[in-house]
């Protein structure tokens, strides 16, 4: 069963200082890299001046930080504070040009060393852990979760999500936002779509702790420089109250968006 406390109170991020650049973790489509930080750990960075831009990173933190609180693991996230030094150290131009775009602050995964990819052929251990996963694929409509590309890791045995820089489709369009909130989610494609039976008790138990206090205290953690612009908005706090509004609307909501299973 999942030992992971849920709903465990919700804190700042820890901020560490890149000491070294390792190597880039090629398959990742926007060149996440190793670091080694000044606390001696090592961690998964995501560049803030990747070319998807820093919707990606807010997405990583509000989806990240809601599943921890919900049962799902996830590798620790912090705050890698990179320095122009660093990025001039680093000899291949494309990665250069990558780090020099991202001095200053980036956000971390803390490294799983020696994780195997998750690649759907054999069944994770725990079922109930599958489908947390999937109703939180599901809530926050996250498309990046398909056998071609699972984004998910098994380490020590048990499930690990990660990767969820292409969830809150609504922050990329913000005119349709409204719609997210019962856009239904397919799970056709969904690499642990045979958990997709347990859907209807995690969704009891899950749909109810996402409250608007869980979402304010997540999205404060986001900084104000990664929020993106949007309609009718004139400052940070009114975007950070839009990601709640939608997200809370859509866990209220789940009855029209959870995946129908054949009984
Ligand atoms: N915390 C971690 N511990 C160990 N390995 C990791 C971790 N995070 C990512 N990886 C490895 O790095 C790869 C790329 O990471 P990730 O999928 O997060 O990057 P991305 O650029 O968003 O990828 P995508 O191409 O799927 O958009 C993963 O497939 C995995 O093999
Ligand atoms: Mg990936």
């Amino acid at each position: 069963m999942v030992d992971i406390p849920i709903s465990a109170p919700v804190a700042a991020l820890r901020r560490v200082r890149a000491v070294r650049y390792v190597e880039p973790l090629r398959e990742g489509g926007s060149l996440p890299g190793l670091v080694e930080a000044d606390d001696l750990g090592t961690y998964v960075v995501k560049f803030s001046g990747a070319g998807q831009g820093p919707k990606t990173l807010v997405a990583e933190i509000v989806v990240g930080e809601l599943g921890r609180r919900l049962g799902v693991r996830v590798p620790d996230l912090v705050f890698a504070d990179l320095d122009e030094a660093i990025a001039r150290r680093e000899p291949d131009p494309e990665i250069q040009a990558l780090l020099l775009a991202s001095v200053g602050t980036n956000l971390g995964m803390d490294f799983l060393p020696r994780a195997l990819g998750y690649d759907g052929r054999s069944r994770p251990a725990d079922v109930v852990d599958a489908a947390r996963v999937l109703w939180l694929d599901a809530l926050t409509v996250n498309v990046d979760r398909s056998w071609r590309n699972p984004n998910l890791l098994t380490w020590h045995g048990e499930l690990w999500a990660i990767d969820h820089g292409a969830a809150l489709l609504f922050q990329h369009t913000w005119p349709g936002a409204e719609a997210f909130a019962v856009r239904p989610y397919p799970i056709d494609d969904h690499v642990l779509g045979h958990a997709a039976g347990h859907l209807a008790a995690v969704d009891a138990e899950l749909a109810p702790l996402v409250t608007r206090e869980l979402l304010e205290q997540i999205l404060a953690i986001v900084p104000d420089a990664w929020l993106p612009e949007a309609p009718g908005t004139v400052s940070v706090a009114q975007v950070r109250e839009l990601y709640v509004d939608h997200l809370a609307a859509r866990a209220a909501a789940s009855a029209s968006w959870l995946p129908a299973v054949a009984a």
